[in-house]
This record gives C-alpha cells, structure tokens and sequence, in this order.
C-alpha cells in the first residue's frame, strides 16, 4: 500500500486565533492535557506576545498557586513540582547561546522523563533539543492587536 509522502514535518499548521484571554486559557488547557514527562515544548514570539501568560495559564490547569509560575527571565529557570511531574519553566532571553545553556544546567532537565520543560525564547537552545521538540510561535500583530498562535506540526498532532 502506498504511503503517503514524509511531508507532514514541514506542513505549515494554520494559527489558532486567540482573541481574548480566554483563548488563550483554553489553549493552555488543551496543551497541559497533552503533555507528558520527557517533553519539550518551546514558546516563540516576539516580546509581549504572551509567552508566559500561556505558561501561567498552564498552571492554572495543573492548580498551580497563582504566582508561582512568573517570568523566569531573571532566574532563567524555575521548577514547579507537580506531583506526576516537575514543571521546567525557563526563559533563555538573556543566553547566547548552546554553552550558556550547558553551564546554566538546564541541559540535564531538557528531555529528562520527570520533566515537562517550558522554554521561551529557545533560541540559545537551537542544537539542543531533543527530537519531537514541541512548539508554539505566539504571534501579536502590532497594527491590529489581534493575536494567534500557530503549533508546530508535532503539537499541532498532540493536539488533534
Ligand atoms: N491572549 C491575550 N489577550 C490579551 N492580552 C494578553 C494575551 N496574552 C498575553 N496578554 C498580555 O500581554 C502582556 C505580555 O504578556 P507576556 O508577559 O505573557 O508576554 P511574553 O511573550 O512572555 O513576553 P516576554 O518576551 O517579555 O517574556 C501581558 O500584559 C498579558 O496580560
Ligand atoms: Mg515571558
């Protein structure tokens, strides 16, 4: 039987519009029911475009006090135990890159089985993710204020 061609990878998934915050609690619902221990899932976009409020809305899903997940850009990682497993929430904004974060030691949580690792700003991480890296590119278009989200083709399959 004929199969159909490997292009799924590099299929542009289409943006899921997230007009309101509550958009983007309900995709934040969806993702957290998706995950597993060992993943990665990497949040992109520009500054401001809603990186973290994602991830605490995340947390809202696994009832995670409000306040714990803040935006780590100054700790660069913070660990969330959530009992199945720890929440590995880092933002590499400020790293350059692969060797920053190998001394930072966040190379040892990346894919490690008791760990969901949430990383914004992946940049500095690029080489080091492990295969079947998830992701999210958030997007704000700065004219008309609308906001989207477009998963890559692993998440967008994770979320289907
Ligand atoms: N879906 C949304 N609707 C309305 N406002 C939102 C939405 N998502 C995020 N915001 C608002 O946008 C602002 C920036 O969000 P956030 O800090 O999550 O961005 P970020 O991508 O993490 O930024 P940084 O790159 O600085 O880490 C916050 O005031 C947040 O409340
Ligand atoms: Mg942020």
């Amino acid at each position: 039987m004929s199969q159909a061609p490997a292009a799924a990878a590099s299929l542009v998934t289409a943006p899921i519009p997230l007009a309101s915050l509550a958009d983007t609690e309900a995709l934040a619902g969806r993702i957290a029911r998706a995950l597993r221990g060992g993943d990665v899932l990497t949040l992109g976009g520009e500054l401001g475009a809603g990186k973290t409020t994602l991830v605490q809305a995340m947390g809202r899903h696994w009832h995670v006090d409000d306040g714990l997940i803040r935006s780590p850009t100054f700790s660069l990682v913070n660990v969330v135990d959530l009992g199945e497993f720890d929440l590995v929430h880092a933002d590499l904004y400020r790293l350059t890159g692969p060797e920053d974060v190998i001394s930072s030691g966040l190379i040892e949580l990346l894919g490690a089985t008791d760990c969901v690792c949430v990383v914004e700003w992946p940049d500095a991480a690029q080489g080091l993710l492990p295969p079947n890296t998830l992701g999210l590119t958030l997007r704000l278009n700065g004219a008309t204020g609308m906001r989207s989200a477009v998963p890559n083709a692993e998440l967008a399959a994770r979320l289907t």
